[in-house]
């Protein structure tokens, strides 16, 4: 067996190159392309001893390379044994999984972490996520999805990190950081940025549909944060569903060879989306032997799913349209994946089943969880203070998500006990249930549409992150949430998206909160008692009523495993809601996509956004949003100075630094997110009116003051042609600081 006299991975890239090299030596073909065959387990597999199942007969065959979403750690070793002992080459598996955003401590939905404006925070959870799945044989994480989107309609901004380049870029190699660190150790693990490129891009907001658009927009816009996550040392990359230019991703030559291997430098391994080697059958440009040899000379090395790779590449090499050089270089990536992994050396590193009862859903783990969601959570309005609530009195819970615990966790959450979350009543009762009386109703289902209900809380049939619908009538849930609330001196509404009702395959066009909970919500504002929204969002919602009637809204997007508890903290102030707008929230969804980072237009509409006819927008709505990126409130105020510069002139080499003085005017310490964004007032080509370059999450207690400073290069200025040229072009800018994209003070420089 190959793998007896294996080195660690600690060696150098020429050990690596020679064992991978001897190994490649000795392969089969079919053994080459078993290595880019990821598949999923059968279910025989998972019932009777692996060898003798189907899975099993094929991994002693090696004609598999990888598995996913094996769920039992106890299967994984067999899975692995069977590799080991069984192949004639021993070569070890690679298993996949989608740990997105916790294992089984689940931490806050990406879009919510991305909100924290916090790397540090996500850099933590990622660790922690990385700790918890290899402690259970995952060895290869399907996460940091670095998807730019500005369009809130599709499901899956809630897996991305927002819609701004600069702050999804540093986002990214946080997560790389923190899921690979050091693969030497058996707690680490291979990350793989997804979805390359441009899946946040669909037409109409639709899951999976094409994409079209300038490169120069592609390099400007979405490129940044797959490219930091590479520079960061990702080990592999997931290829979208959706073409580009007309071609698939997964068989873009563009895209693999031209950008992410020549330009980027990446030479991990590219792995396919689900089935969408075979898809590409169905995009229509080939049968499945023609689209899987076309994805192997563009760039793909591993085919998830489909078994294209598997099934064709044989034939395709007798009839020559494609070569051994090919099948030789994608195995090549997959085995050097390994050995960076340190598989070789110790197949069974992540099979250590002791860690199971000391890694995983720790207190540790879990405090961390419960403070990064406060972190996370975002204050939209707060009339005359009402929050932080004072812990006395009475208050009625309300709403259908208050009681309920697999949706608090968002979506993809495999590794995660759909039971072990904490409840909103529950963490109330936990945090101040001995000091306020606690009141609840349910007072509507998720929705009065049953069949949407059961899409969003079944998975293929089968229970998954339900409500348990209530049997009462409308009428009926309504009464009893109006008698309770009339009661209570305060109402706290909990309502919002069901968990599946954002994620994969979960795009929508109305972006309201759903209608039975929206309707009671308004009779709940006419009671006549403070009503405070806390508001579960996969997404950028439409909230122009409740910004209108509500007293208060806190979003809290999907807070995972501790989201009660998080929640308490910040309702009654033993938190504060940390978290700003990494996506700008729409007025109506006709105005969408929509983002900050827009350009003037030669009819731009005024800072106002006056409603005018021929001007960019609408004739029956304002183009501003109704929360702009960047929003959020705190606890206490802050006052900004004016903006100042060091010098209004930059010449060649040099820098200019802009300061900004922030004080804390209110009677509590708190955090903000000080912002910094630069306009290029004239260029070559057209600019956009503000990009973020620079930000400072900074804490001050009260009546403090404290001077924030950003250093401003030529590098910042720097932009694509349509030619696809990054340069620096001299001339004036303005600089622009402040707590949000909308409310900013400026000043303006010359670059020589
Ligand atoms: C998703 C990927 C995911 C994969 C494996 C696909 O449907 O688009 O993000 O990693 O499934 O579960």
């Amino acid at each position: 067996m190959a793998g007896c006299s294996h080195p660690g991975a600690d060696g150098g890239d020429r050990e690596m190159d020679r064992f991978v090299d001897s190994l490649l030596s000795e392969m089969t073909l079919e053994e080459k392309i078993g290595q880019l065959n990821l598949v999923p387990v059968d279910g025989s597999a998972m019932t009777g001893p692996v060898t003798e199942s189907a899975t099993g007969d094929r991994i002693a065959k090696g004609e598999i390379g990888a598995l996913l979403n094996v769920m039992s750690p106890a299967k994984m070793l067999e899975l692995q044994q069977a590799a080991v002992t069984e192949s004639r080459l021993g070569i070890p598996l690679l298993f996949g999984m989608d740990v997105i955003h916790g294992y089984n401590t689940v931490f806050p939905i990406p879009l919510g972490l991305s909100a924290t404006w916090n790397p540090e925070s996500i850099e933590r959870s990622a660790r922690i996520s990385a700790v918890e799945a290899s402690a259970q044989g995952v060895n290869w994480t399907f996460s940091p999805m670095v998807d730019i989107s500005f369009d809130p309609r599709w499901g899956r901004v809630a897996e991305g990190s927002g819609e701004d380049p600069y702050l999804a870029s540093l986002i990214a190699a946080a997560y790389v950081r923190g899921y690979q660190g050091d693969l030497s150790r058996n707690d680490q693990i291979l990350a793989c940025v997804k979805h390359f490129a441009l899946y946040g891009a669909p037409e109409g907001g639709r899951d999976y549909n094409s994409v079209d658009m300038s490169r120069q927009r592609m390099y400007t816009d979405y490129f940044p944060p797959y490219r930091s996550a590479v520079e960061a040392g990702a080990g592999s990359v997931m290829a979208a569903f959706n073409d580009v230019e007309g071609v698939p991703a997964a068989a873009n030559e563009w895209l693999l060879g031209d950008v992410l291997r020549r330009d980027w430098g990446f030479d991990g391994f590219v792995v396919s989306d689900w089935d969408a080697v075979r898809e590409m059958t169905v995009h229509g440009i080939g049968d499945l032997q023609e689209v899987s040899a076309r994805g192997l000379r563009a760039g793909l090395d591993m085919d998830m799913a489909s078994q294209g790779l598997w099934g064709t590449l044989k034939a395709s090499l007798d009839a020559g349209e494609v070569r051994m050089e090919e099948v030789d270089r994608a195995c090549r990536r997959i085995l050097r994946a390994k050995y960076r992994l340190g598989l070789f050396g110790d197949p069974y590193k992540y099979h250590d089943t002791t860690r199971v009862w000391s890694d995983v859903f720790t207190p540790e783990h879990r405090a961390e969880a419960r403070r990064i969601a406060a972190e996370s959570f975002v204050l939209l309005k707060n009339k005359d203070r009402l929050l932080p609530l004072a812990p006395g009195g009475t208050v009625a819970v309300i709403g259908p998500l208050a009681d309920n615990k697999p949706n608090m966790l968002g979506t993809w959450t495999m590794g995660a006990d759909l039971y072990s979350a904490v409840s909103v009543l529950e963490g109330l009762r936990t945090v101040v249930g001995d000091r306020v009386e606690l009141l609840y109703a349910k007072g509507s289902n998720l929705t009065y549409d049953k069949e949407m209900e059961d899409r969003v809380t079944q998975n293929w049939g089968v229970p998954y992150k339900h409500f348990d619908r209530d049997g009462r009538s409308a009428a009926q849930l309504e009464a009893e949430a109006l008698a309770v609330a009339r009661r209570a001196d305060v109402i706290v509404a909990v309502m919002g998206e069901a968990a599946e009702l954002a994620g994969e395959g979960a795009s929508r066009a109305c972006l309201d909160i759903p209608d039975a909970q929206k309707a009671l919500l308004k009779k709940l504002t006419r009671i006549g008692k403070p009503v405070v929204l806390v508001l579960f969002a996969g997404r950028p919602m439409t909230l122009v009523w409740e910004d209108a009637n509500v007293d208060a809204i806190l979003n809290v997007w999907f807070p995972g495993t501790e989201a009660g508890l998080a929640v308490a903290d910040v309702l009654f102030g033993n938190a504060e809601p940390g978290g700003r707008l990494t996506m700008t929230f729409p007025r109506t969804v006709g105005q969408v996509p929509l983002r900050y980072s827009c350009k003037s237009t030669g009819r731009p509409a005024d800072e106002a956004g006056t409603i005018r006819a021929y001007v960019t927008g609408y004739i029956d709505e304002t183009v501003l949003p109704l929360y702009p990126f960047g929003y959020g409130l705190s606890y206490t105020d802050f006052r900004y100075g004016e903006l100042e510069l060091d010098r209004t002139q930059m010449a060649p080499g040099e820098s200019i630094t802009a300061s900004i003085r922030v004080t804390n005017t209110g009677e509590r310490p708190g955090s903000e997110v000080v912002q910094l964004y630069i306009r290029d007032r004239m260029a070559s080509v057209t600019r956009p009116v503000k990009e973020l370059k620079g930000f400072r999450k900074i804490r001050l207690e009260p009546g403090e003051t404290q001077r924030v400073d950003f250093t401003i290069d030529a590098e910042m200025l720097k932009f694509h042609t349509p030619d696809l040229r990054y340069v620096y072009e001299p001339g004036e800018f303005e600089v622009m600081a402040g707590p949000n994209s909308a409310r900013l003070s400026k000043s303006v420089f010359n670059a020589l």
